[in-house]
């Protein structure tokens, strides 16, 4: 082994390990079963055009050299974004801490109850925060969780209005221009009409559904709303409200004043500014919405023994289920800035949030009044944190822009000459006197010094927030570093990750997400930087981002990438609207619908229904394989309104169909575009491409693929790629120039989650064009080495021509639940008694197990899973054969708590320690189960979503 690769470090199997499970496979070389899996046709011609890969050292020489191309300046520009200080211990104890970020979203509850507890104390803080009742666990951005707003506002139409078209929803004219943004590009396919403008003038008529507001606004001013409100919900709309969460510490919260939805950014609760991203939006309403409410809600519920237990709530909203009539196609959300944000609210409690939200409010007025001082005038009548300040005639916009960016700093520039300033929880004495000295300067005056901020404490009456808000025990119990450490770790413990064991969800690609890949992560070259700074401000982010458009484009044989959307099914909105702004720049603006295989992601047919497309389903023939015949007669039915083809390569069962190009040629001649859903990208990457296999577009999953770990449910970045033709319909944005002309944003950042494609940037750098191939087929090797080794105990569903399987397996179950009454389910769960993460569950077909190894697992990790399967697979026929018992039997009861098993009665009909160490390694490494199995109808039944005591709702 060359010890200095990093392409060994990545691949879990040595050499004398592949030739072994060659052997079991059945074949000579790795070669020979890349040959008898991937089709000839579609296999690439050359090997990829990327640069070598470097070692690890080389790689971080290399990354500190673009870090140090990026200047951090000082950033009052606001607009969504504000500088934060990220505690220390949240930073050590999460951000960089694998049990968090390698984590996958927690639909096992048993094994997630700590990132759970997480996300229901992020909701619980949005829920104080805003005064409403009932809060998810986070959306992609403040921009799309607008839309989001708005799209449900018009889901809750009423019966009148729906008959009588009402389809205006009003937006006032100060929310963030990139919300707007955003707002255009989702009303547009709905058939809503967004009415702009000032709410002061706006009457709701009748085709009005609902209004959005910002609250303060994006000059900064603080309106009283609650009038407007009043009178908009008499005419039967809503009122969704944007929103600063560390506003509203001092602020009449919205949820007091009668909003019904309430959303924003929580980036400034210690989540660095990255470029733009990533950063949790949250989304709250009303508890009689709760079926509308876009994204994930943890709910508590109690487990098998009747102990608080923690859940995905109300998961038939999901896209799993509705598919096209889904409440969003939100999947992949922003989990691992959502527990951050939580988390700072716990380690600062009420009265610190109050304490910080003071300060900058302090400042700002200070500000405002030594600024006026020095003969200019702020405008804004009420502010929290956002001064806005008129030039008086004799000083120039210019001379402030140089006197700043010479001491380093940005201020906002209106477009009517005024100059905005927005100060956060770093702003200090140094930087006070530094904003003074230019504002001094370039009116000729002295320049005054400040030497303490004074206490003042004054909000106007009429405004300010007299309700207590972080009430629960949780916001005051952790306020000392170890203390806090210390919860962190209580949670940590109750999760399974990638640490602990292989996580061999299909369709997740849940691979090495390596540390080098990860440290940049937390340089403030990287997170701290706003991302509406000047470009020679940011130079190492674009020399990146260039670089990794190019590298990607070359993966994929397309001509361009769009970074901007936020995660996979954000990408695929944003590729079909791109695809149907192709059509209608030809004319053809009628192509709306979609033809989608029975077996693909839920997030396909709800994203097409978001692009305002009509989804037409393709069925699978009995291999497995979409019935390419049934998609030619419905590509010539539909080929007069065809838009496109939504198709996922190699397939979600798990197999390279070599009928692909067969496929995609249907399509066009029909006049169709053809989509790729990239999230299998993974048994691809130099072996064939999107553009090969003759696609137009795709997403990738860079949190799949490309090694950004899953964070317990996002942050997640799925860039587009796109062939020639389709460059010039690529997002834009409304305030930055991001490169690209064509429809408008997609996100609120204007390249997305910015930060984070340091990671992706790192493992293409070092694995380089050789280690990113010889990646491909080891996942291969290790997906197919557990199907020889599984298929005679389960039965793999589907395999492709030659007998293989691509880079995962669907494992049969349903004869086992026939024979013994065992389900998917009961397996999933025994995993957990044996410290597994189950394979992805009843997806794409009921009643069984995707695996998916990926490549970075051992020989040795995945014999140990085989080794467990079987074993899992022997109890089963115990139960089929009556040795053990229908009901009562290790599967049924899993997973066994320790407190299960060292109770003084023991009822059960097999022992104590064949429920706890059914293998002998389990003595070693044992992963106790927090909870038993968690009960979800009776969280349904009786939803509670935020952290009161357990008495509060029983
Ligand atoms: C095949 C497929 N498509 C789309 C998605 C959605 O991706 P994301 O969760 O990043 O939105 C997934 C997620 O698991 C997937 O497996």
């Amino acid at each position: 082994m060359a010890i200095d690769k990093f392409v060994s470090r990545h691949i879990g199997p040595r050499e004398d390990d592949i030739k072994e499970m060659l052997k079991v496979i059945g074949v000579q070389s790795l070669d020979e079963l890349i040959d008898q899996t991937v089709p000839a046709n579609i296999r690439l011609k050359k090997p990829l055009n990327l640069s070598n890969g470097l070692t690890e050292r080389e790689y971080f020489r290399k990354i500190l050299k673009i870090a140090q191309k990026n200047k951090v300046f000082n950033t009052y520009i606001g607009m969504g974004w504000y500088d934060t200080i990220t505690p220390s211990v949240i930073l050590r104890n999460i951000l960089e801490n694998p049990v968090w970020y390698t984590s996958y979203t927690p639909y096992q509850a048993e094994i997630s109850q700590g990132r759970l507890e997480a996300l229901l104390n992020f909701q619980t803080m949005v829920c104080e925060m805003t005064a409403m009742p009932l809060a998810n666990s986070s959306l992609l951005d403040e921009g799309t969780a607008a839309a989001e707003a708005m799209h449900m506002m018009y889901s809750l139409r009423s019966r009148a209005q729906e008959k009588a078209g009402a389809n205006v929803c009003f937006v006032d004219e100060l929310v963030w221009p990139q919300t707007l943004d955003v707002l255009i590009t989702r009303a547009e396919p709905l058939g809503i009409e967004l009415k702009v403008g000032n709410f002061k003038d706006a009457f709701a008529t009748e085709n009005w559904f609902g209004a959005i507001l910002q609250y303060p606004n994006s000059n900064g001013e603080i309106e009283d709303y609650a009038g407007f409100t009043k009178t908009v919900q008499e005419k039967g709309c809503k009122v969704a409200v944007a929103t600063d969460l560390l506003a509203l510490a001092l602020l009449t919260p919205p949820g007091e004043w009668g909003a019904d939805i309430v959303f924003g950014s929580s980036q400034r609760f210690g989540v660095s500014m990255g470029y733009g991203g990533p950063i949790a939006a949250f989304f709250a309403t009303r508890d009689e919405y709760k079926r509308d409410l876009p994204g994930r809600i943890i709910g508590v519920s109690k487990d098998v023994n009747g102990k608080h237990a923690l859940r995905l709530a109300l998961q038939t909203r999901e896209q799993h289920i509705k598919r096209d009539k889904a409440t969003s196609n939100i999947c992949t959300a922003q989990a691992l800035l959502a527990t951050m944000a939580g988390m700072y609210a716990i380690y600062h409690g009420p009265e610190g949030i109050k304490a910080i939200a003071e300060r900058v409010h302090n400042i700002a007025r200070l500000l405002a009044r030594e600024i006026t001082k020095l003969g200019y005038t702020q405008v804004n009548k009420k502010h929290f944190d956002t001064i806005r300040i008129d030039l008086p005639r004799h000083v120039k916009r210019e001379d402030i822009e140089w006197l700043s960016l010479d001491l380093e700093m940005n201020f906002r520039y209106f477009a009517n000459g005024q100059v905005g300033l927005s100060i956060d929880e770093t702003t200090n004495i140094e930087d006070i006197n530094w904003i003074l000295e230019v504002f001094a300067k370039a009116a000729n005056k002295p320049v005054p010094v400040i030497d303490s901020i004074a206490d003042d404490r004054s909000v106007d009456a009429d405004i300010k927030r007299q309700s207590k808000f972080l009430k629960q025990e949780v916001f005051s119990k952790y306020r000392s570093e170890t203390e806090m450490a210390r919860y962190i770790k209580r949670l940590e413990k109750k999760d399974i990750s990638l640490v602990h064991s292989m996580i061999s969800l299909g369709s997740c690609t849940m691979k090495l997400n390596a540390a080098t890949e990860m440290l940049p992560l937390s340089w403030i070259e990287f997170n701290g930087i706003h991302p509406y700074v000047p470009k020679n401000q940011a130079m190492g982010y674009h020399e990146l981002m260039e670089e990794l458009r190019r590298d990607l484009a070359e993966i994929t044989g397309f001509e361009d990438v769009s970074l901007q959307p936020n995660s996979g099914a954000a990408g695929e909105y944003a590729g079909l609207m791109v695809v149907r702004e192709y059509h209608k720049s030809r004319g053809d603006g009628h192509r709306n619908v979609a033809l989608i295989p029975s077996s693909a992601h839920g997030t396909n047919p709800a994203s097409a229904a978001m692009a305002g497309m009509k989804v037409v389903v393709v069925p699978c023939d009995e291999r497995g394989n979409i019935d390419v015949e049934a998609l030619k007669v419905k590509a010539e039915e539909y080929k007069n309104d065809l838009a496109c083809f939504m198709v996922t390569y190699p397939s979600t069962h798990g197999v390279f169909e070599s009928s692909i190009t067969e496929m995609c040629d249907i399509i066009h001649q029909n006049g169709g575009q053809v989509y790729m859903d990239g999230a299998n990208m993974n048994a691809q990457v130099g072996l064939t491409n999107p553009s090969r296999i003759g696609a137009d577009v795709c997403h990738l999953n860079l949190h799949k693929t490309f090694a950004i770990p899953h964070g317990g449910g996002g942050p997640g970045v799925g860039p587009i790629c796109v062939a020639k033709h389709l460059v010039e319909f690529l997002p834009a944005h409304s305030v930055m120039n991001n490169g690209h002309v064509g429809i408008h944003a997609v996100a609120s950042a204007p390249w997305g989650s910015a930060s984070v494609l340091t990671i992706t940037y790192g493992y293409i750098k070092m694995l380089g064009a050789d280690g990113l191939t010889e990646a491909t087929k080891i996942a291969i090797l290790n997906a197919n080495y557990i199907a020889a080794r599984l298929k005679d105990n389960y039965g793999i569903l589907y395999t492709g021509e030659n007998g293989r399987v691509g880079h995962e397996m669907i494992l049969e179950c349903r004869h086992l639940k026939t024979a013994a009454g065992i389900s998917e389910t009961d397996i999933s769960k025994r995993l957990m008694d044996y410290g597994f993460h189950a394979p992805t569950l009843s997806f794409p077909v009921h009643g069984t197990l995707m695996v998916e190894p990926t490549e970075s697992e051992s020989k040795e990790e995945l014999d140990r899973f085989v080794d467990t399967m079987n074993a899992i697979f022997d109890e089963i026929k115990e139960v089929e054969t009556g040795v053990a018992d229908a009901v009562d039997n290790v599967l049924m009861n899993a997973p066994h708590t320790a407190e299960m098993l060292t109770a003084n009665e023991w009822t059960h009909a097999y022992s104590r320690e064949k429920a706890a160490y059914p293998l002998e390694w389990l003595r070693e490494n044992k992963f106790w189960v927090p909870v038993g199995r968690v009960d979800n109808a009776w969280g349904d039944r009786n939803l509670f979503c935020t952290c009161e005591p357990l008495e509060s709702y029983k």
